[in-house]
């Protein structure tokens, strides 16, 4: 029985939540190990529909889920996404959700610097685009050593030392940008007001991992945002501040890497990215539309459209390299019914030269101009879809050739937003 890592195989969004949820009943517990609030993942159940940021999906299956210590957590928000699905009918009790008691915290400084900025950036090319949660400073404060943790909740004295460290960092920062200086009164009265609604729920959860595991439990180690994200990986400075990697499953929950197990990346039909940056395969025709009207590709957390284009299968076997990835779930096949021919990047042609990988300068990736193949599509609907043997054969014949270029087998196929319109091809806990 192998653990299972699931991560984002391109720029985000392609379908992990639904995934993950799908997978839950078959694990024991669920843990996030990177990123924040900027996540958005979307679960259809019944036709009732959860959207979750910060808490893992296991929750929705009443699943023990833990916050790893790779996270970065707003407790605020926290505090509202519990009450938010718990007004859903979900119960989330200290049984069923565990926090890291060695997170950072994100704190009201740090959204407040992350929109500043992308406000001041007015210089071409100096805008990201993020989702303003405060993702980038709350890291940068963690790599800084200078961040408070979830621990730090528990004392006052902590609290007050730490807050200073702080404003010796983000008040010449602020100034800057015309923020006033931190209210050091404010911030602790804030956290002291939030603190006891976050600590019941506080474990050193490497610990509770590491029994679990002993005990021979099965762990779904649950990934947000995607490899070209990567701060490492991605298509930098166009990236996330964390590693959204597999390997990063393993030091953001507190486990070795052989406790990972199998890794199951998700995989868009088509390609998607939110925010700025380069996307050699982006659509601006009618086939763009309909990939985003079809596919409703609509940000979860800012309601930005996002950028859509043609399948990338060079960029997914660069992410079946860096992540390590066993298999893949193929997702949102449904939103490729009725186009009559489809288009797969198999190469990028860069100032004349033929690659077939992504070059890490931005330089390169800006000029990056696909090299397609066309494959014929299919008039018949997938949508819903149960078994594979219900598909077209052109579908058939577009997965396998996915499969093909990419150098990963399917394992699961998505065929609709629905929990149950899942195909399983093969169990990834049975590695
Ligand atoms: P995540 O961030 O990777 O969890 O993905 P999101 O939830 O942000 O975006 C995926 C969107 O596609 C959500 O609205 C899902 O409900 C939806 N979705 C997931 N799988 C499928 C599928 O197979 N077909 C269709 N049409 N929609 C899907
Ligand atoms: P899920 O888990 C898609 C993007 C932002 C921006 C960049 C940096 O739903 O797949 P940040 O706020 O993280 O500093 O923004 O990363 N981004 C995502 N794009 N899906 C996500 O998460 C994302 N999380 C961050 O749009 O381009
Ligand atoms: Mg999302």
């Amino acid at each position: 029985m192998a653990n299972v890592a699931v991560v984002g195989a391109q720029w985000g969004d392609e379908g992990k939540g639904k995934i993950v949820d799908w997978l839950s009943n078959r694990a024991d517990m669920v843990v996030r190990f990177q990123g924040g609030h900027n996540a958005g993942h979307t679960l259809v159940v019944d036709g009732k529909v959860y959207k979750l940021a910060l808490l893992p999906s296991g929750v929705v299956q009443g699943k023990p889920s833990i916050i790893g210590n790779g996270v970065v957590v707003d407790p605020w928000h926290l505090v509202g996404e519990i009450e938010k699905i718990e007004a859903q009918g979900i119960a989330i009790s200290p049984d069923v959700l565990m926090v890291s008691d060695n997170a950072c915290l994100i704190l009201p400084i740090h959204p407040a610097l992350d929109v500043a900025r992308e406000a001041a950036a007015s210089a071409p090319g100096s805008r990201i685009g993020t989702t303003g949660r405060g993702i980038g400073p709350a890291y940068e404060d963690k790599v800084g050593r200078r961040a408070i943790r979830v621990c730090d909740l528990a004392s006052e004295e902590d609290l007050k030392v730490k807050i200073d460290r702080l404003r010796a960092h983000h008040d010449p920062l602020r100034a800057g940008l015309g923020l006033e200086p931190i209210d050091p009164e404010a911030l602790l009265a804030q956290l002291m007001d939030i603190a006891p609604k976050i600590l019941p729920y506080v474990q050193p959860t490497w610990r509770v991992l590491d029994q679990a595991i002993r005990a021979g439990k099965r762990v779904l180690f649950e990934g947000a945002q995607g490899a070209f994200l990567d701060v490492d990986h991605g298509t930098y400075p166009y990236v996330t501040s964390s590693n959204t990697v597999a390997g990063q499953a393993a030091a953001g929950s507190g486990i070795g890497p052989r406790g990972v197990g199998y890794v199951l990346g998700i995989v868009k039909a088509y390609t998607t990215r939110v925010g700025e940056g380069p996307f050699a395969c982006e659509l601006f025709d009618e086939v763009g539309t309909h990939l985003s009207t079809v596919g409703r590709e609509v940000g979860v957390n800012t309601g930005r459209s996002r950028r859509c284009g043609w399948f990338d299968a060079v960029l997914v076997r660069q992410s079946v390299a860096i992540n390590g990835i066993d298999g893949i779930a193929l997702t949102k096949l449904d939103v490729l019914d009725g186009l009559k021919e489809l288009k797969i990047c198999v190469g990028y042609r860069i100032d004349g030269e033929t690659f077939d990988y992504l070059p890490s300068s931005l330089r390169a990736q800006a000029a990056a101009e696909p090299i397609y193949e066309t494959i014929e599509g299919w008039s018949e609907s997938t949508q819903g879809a149960r078994s594979f043997k219900d598909l077209p054969a052109n579908a058939v014949k577009y997965v396998r050739r996915v499969e093909e270029l990419i150098g990963a087998p399917v394992a699961l196929l998505s065929t609709s937003p629905e929990r149950d319109d899942t195909i399983l091809m093969r169990d990834p806990f049975q590695g």
